[in-house]
């Protein structure tokens, strides 16, 4: 990898780049599952870079906000594993890659756990667990730590919260099913409310960038250096990010981009470049992946450009 010897002003001709060999591809669709997330504007695109030694570049719409979705199932697991102990959060949630759609009803056979932390089985789980340690103050830790990873004071998107709660009964079936196999051990209602909360809250790319950042930079915030998680939970969730992040793709996505990343059907994705780098991409066409397809394109020129891959 050769980012630390890239200047600031090359980073950032390089990003201009990724971004323009990626913006003509217009193909894709919003997600419309949640009524919310088909109004958003189809072709924005914003890239970012944050890099762990505080500097940031960016590109096009990279400050639009939008809803975090998956991407925050990353965060909250490393959450989990700070507050419950990876020993505990792994006899509840596995670390395989299921190979299945995110919204898969589908556990791992032989354990009857969720596969991973990236699948909503698996993220609802997590969020059972942070609701069990830290009850109806769970969210409010969530959107602190989000927070405090991205630098600035986050909110939440109540538009996408009603919708998504409103229609999310797939997600509740879910929900149910999990406390038939015990990995959900408390009332369902307020797990799954947490849990569309936290896929709620609102981003942009450059916040995206600085989260990245703070998991690359071994649990701090380069700009603020404030400790936002614990160095052991950030190896646990970037190894998972790498394996499971981008759901169904994450083979390819190992294989052609070799970052640790998390994508979330709101149009988000972001990086995670050990030591080095975070990165943000917000563009909301999703391929049938449920990930961005310019998303993907800009990393994949990214890696290449940069020599971020990990092998
Ligand atoms: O579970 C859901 O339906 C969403 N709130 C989050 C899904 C998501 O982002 C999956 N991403 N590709």
């Amino acid at each position: 990898m050769n980012t630390p010897a890239t200047p600031a002003d090359e980073l950032q001709t390089i990003l201009q780049s990724a971004y323009a060999s990626s913006a003509g591809n217009t193909s894709g669709a919003l997600a419309d599952y949640i009524p919310e997330l088909a109004k958003v504007v189809p072709d924005s695109f914003g890239l970012a870079i944050a890099s762990a030694t505080g500097s940031l570049c960016a590109v096009g719409d990279a400050e639009v906000p939008f809803t975090i979705q998956s991407v925050s199932k990353a965060f909250t697991y490393c959450m989990a594993i700070e507050l419950a102990g990876r020993e505990a959060v792994l006899a509840r949630v596995g670390v395989e890659p299921s190979g299945d759609a995110f919204n898969a009803i589908e556990f791992d056979p032989h354990t009857r756990r969720p596969f991973n932390p990236m699948v909503n089985a698996g993220a609802i789980t997590v969020a059972g667990i942070l609701y069990d340690r830290l009850g109806d103050g769970a969210f409010d830790a969530v959107l602190d730590r989000f927070s405090r990873a991205a630098g600035r004071r986050l909110d939440m998107d109540e538009a996408v919260y009603s919708s998504e709660s409103a229609t999310g009964h797939r997600n509740r079936a879910i929900s149910h099913l999990l406390l038939a196999t015990g990995a959900v051990t408390n009332r369902v209602e307020p797990i799954v409310d947490l849990y569309f909360r936290q896929c709620s809250i609102r981003v942009t790319a450059v916040d995206l960038a600085w989260m990245g950042a703070t998991l690359a930079h071994m649990g701090e915030n380069p700009a603020t250096q404030d400790q936002v998680f614990d160095l052991r939970a950030v190896r646990d969730t970037q190894t998972v990010m790498f394996t499971c992040g981008m759901y169904d793709y994450s083979g390819n996505w190992a294989f052609d981009v070799g970052i640790p990343a998390k994508s979330g059907v709101g149009g988000g994705l972001v990086g995670v470049v050990n030591r080095q780098l975070g990165i943000g991409a917000y563009s909301p066409r999703l391929d049938a992946k449920g990930n961005s397809v310019r998303g993907v394109a800009a990393f994949s020129a990214l890696s290449d450009e940069l020599g971020l891959h990990a092998f």
